[in-house]
């Protein structure tokens, strides 16, 4: 039972409230700006962490606040003993897209360090992204010529493992497409390898989570209006753990060793991602995930204002947390 504060009835603070963490949820944390929509959700990290340190949890940080979490929350102390709570670190694994070096100052890294926090690179598999995805990453309408172009190159090699430089290969030696449309996309492509977020050889994305710390996916070193590039992210590791979970659930069910336990995925400032009335890259495996991931586990958390956020997602949220007041005021 996760604990999530008390109710308040007629100004006084009454009962404990708690969610239980046996079930799968998806729950909404929904606030004006500053009424603590982020707070809560560490609130829930933490409490996974001290009550089921076995679950997968994993924060997807726009923001890159939540390494925060393995400093000891000093400033409120004396507040949490009127809780019966008392301050506490983290293990935290803050987990980079690309290379940590570019993306971070080296005394940044080191300070972190010097908390404890373990830096992990993340790179992606050019080969997990599809052919319609390789068009929506350029914005590129695949009833044209560049995206017919684009779609018929990475179909052709769509396999096995592929790279950037391959699929600009397949582009070259293309003989139905014009060389200006050629030309056009091996410059897209060739911008791409400079993202720094593609890996050369396979990775395997199991390498980089792990169940000992809590797993932050910091996403603000990415601009966020870069070509979706954070959305991509969000939707390779999204797939990556939906499809592992569902192996595992079913090797669970047969009594075997599960290679995988449940995972909660917490989304802050979820509308860059689900937004409503806008497709991205990561939108429909999260829908999916929201609707289906109750069987397999998979749990979902998002922050954001109501409004923003789509309904699809929306109307399968089990729980749904409004903060209604300014902190001080409650
Ligand atoms: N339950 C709480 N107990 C004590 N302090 C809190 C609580 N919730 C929030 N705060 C404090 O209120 C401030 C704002 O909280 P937070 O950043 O979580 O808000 P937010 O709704 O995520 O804001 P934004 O919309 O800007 O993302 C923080 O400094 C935090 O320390
Ligand atoms: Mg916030």
């Amino acid at each position: 039972m996760l604990f999530i504060g008390r109710e308040k009835v007629r100004e006084k603070l009454e009962d404990d409230q708690y969610i239980d963490a046996s079930k799968s949820h998806a729950i909404f944390i929904c606030g004006k700006r500053g009424s603590g929509k982020s707070y809560t959700m560490g609130v829930l990290v933490e409490e996974l962490q001290e009550k089921h340190p076995d679950f997968l949890k994993i924060i997807i940080d726009p923001m890159g606040i939540f390494w925060t979490m393995a400093e000891l929350n000093i400033e409120q102390e004396e507040e949490l003993w009127d809780w019966n709570l008392y301050a506490r670190e983290y293990p935290v694994k803050l987990i980079v897209p690309g290379e940590v070096e570019k993306r971070f100052d080296s005394e940044v890294v080191k300070e972190l360090e010097n908390k404890g926090i373990e830096f992990k690179q993340l790179l992606l598999n050019p080969s997990d992204i599809s052919p319609e995805g390789w068009c929506d990453l350029f914005n590129i309408n695949i009833n044209e010529m560049m995206g017919i172009a684009l779609y018929r190159a990475v179909d052709s090699i769509s396999k096995k493992f592929f790279t950037i430089d391959d699929i600009i290969y397949e582009i070259e030696r293309d003989t139905k497409s014009k060389e200006t449309t050629k030309e056009a996309l091996i410059n897209r492509l060739n911008m791409a390898k400079k993202w720094g977020i593609f890996a050369d050889e396979e990775i395997q994305i199991e390498s980089v989570f792990s169940t000992n710390a809590v797993n932050v996916v910091d996403l603000s070193t990415i601009e966020s209006g870069r070509h979706g590039l954070r959305d991509l992210v969000v939707s390779i590791v999204s797939k990556y753990l939906f499809n592992q979970r569902l192996k595992s659930r079913k090797r669970e069910m047969l009594n075997l060793e599960s290679k995988m336990s449940k995972v909660w995925m917490f989304i802050d400032e979820a509308h860059n991602f689900i937004p409503s009335g806008k497709s991205t890259l990561s939108k429909e495996i999260l829908i999916r995930w929201a609707k289906e991931g109750r069987q397999p586990g998979l749990n979902l958390i998002a922050t954001q204002q109501p409004s923003a956020v789509d309904n699809e997602v929306l109307s399968q949220c089990d729980i749904i947390l409004h903060i209604r007041l300014p902190i001080g005021k409650m």
